[in-house]
């Protein structure tokens, strides 16, 4: 039902607001905010244990911190990143996992990635298991990507980026998450495919927003080994408790700006 709900708000050209959750106390108040979809991102890694990036992330984390998101919501749609190591090699193998997910209670899983990834996409599909396609930068490929750098830049990797997203639709997929990509790009991804478009530093014209609720508190400050003074905030960030007097306000503006296109403006864009 709660999938259902996100498909119908986006035939209705209604904005949706994700943000990353990865406990029950927060899920509950997301919700009561107004949060569309909860995402148990693989995020945890870097904002929860201090890591410097997602890869080590493990599959019993991922359904642990489901698990507590889930027991914390009456119907709000959850999405869980399959961690890295658990989809990429094996479709049989990302199959059994998803399903692990699914029953931690993901309502969706997402994965990263487009290329090969389409046919392991194609085959959670085909098992009944609602994936999204985490397309642009790909925080599980940080290393191969030389950093936390924006994607589809050049005619050529919008072109691939695209290419990807067009491939996962036709596949089937129900969501496709942009990330760091032009707002240009995402505006034509969005207009080109049929499936829901998420970004984050994807420009106003998605079909949705996600952030990362430390992000949206602004108290995220990097890696536990690094000095917070070290640490700058990525341009899409925003936060939305400084202009506000406490955490359940804080989630209640960025979904309504999310709602009104308020959030990202073009300082959060590339
Ligand atoms: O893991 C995560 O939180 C994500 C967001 C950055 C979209 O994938």
């Amino acid at each position: 039902m709660s999938l259902k709900k996100i498909q119908s708000m986006h035939a209705h050209a209604e904005k949706i607001a994700m943000l990353t959750c990865y406990d029950s106390s927060f899920a509950k108040l997301s919700e009561a905010a107004g949060v569309d979809v909860l995402l148990v991102g693989d995020s945890l890694g870097m904002v929860l244990q201090g890591a410097e990036n997602t890869l080590s992330v493990t599959m019993e984390e991922m359904e642990y911190h489901t698990k507590s998101v889930a027991a914390g919501i009456k119907s709000c749609c959850i999405m869980t990143d399959m961690p890295i190591g658990s989809y990429e090699h094996d479709k049989d193998i990302a199959l059994i996992n998803a399903k692990k997910l699914i029953a931690a209670g993901a309502d969706i899983v997402k994965i990263e990635g487009g290329g090969k990834m389409v046919e392991t996409a194609q085959h959670l599909i085909n098992n009944g298991i609602p994936v999204c396609a985490h397309l642009g930068f790909t925080p599980q490929s940080v290393v191969q990507l030389g950093g936390y750098r924006i994607q589809g830049k050049t005619d050529e990797s919008a072109q691939n980026i695209l290419k990807d997203a067009v491939a996962m639709d036709n596949i089937g997929i129900n969501l496709v998450l942009l990330e760091m990509v032009p707002a240009a790009l995402a505006k034509l991804i969005t207009e080109t495919i049929n499936a829901t478009t998420i970004g984050i530093g994807a420009g106003v014209d998605c079909d949705g927003q996600v952030l990362v609720i430390q992000d949206l508190l602004g108290i995220y400050t990097g890696p536990a080994n690094k000095l917070p003074s070290d640490f700058k905030s990525p341009r899409f960030t925003k936060n939305f408790l400084a202009e506000n007097t406490s955490i359940q306000t804080a989630v209640s503006a960025y979904v309504k700006a999310v709602k009104n296109k308020t959030f990202p403006a073009l300082e959060h864009s590339y």
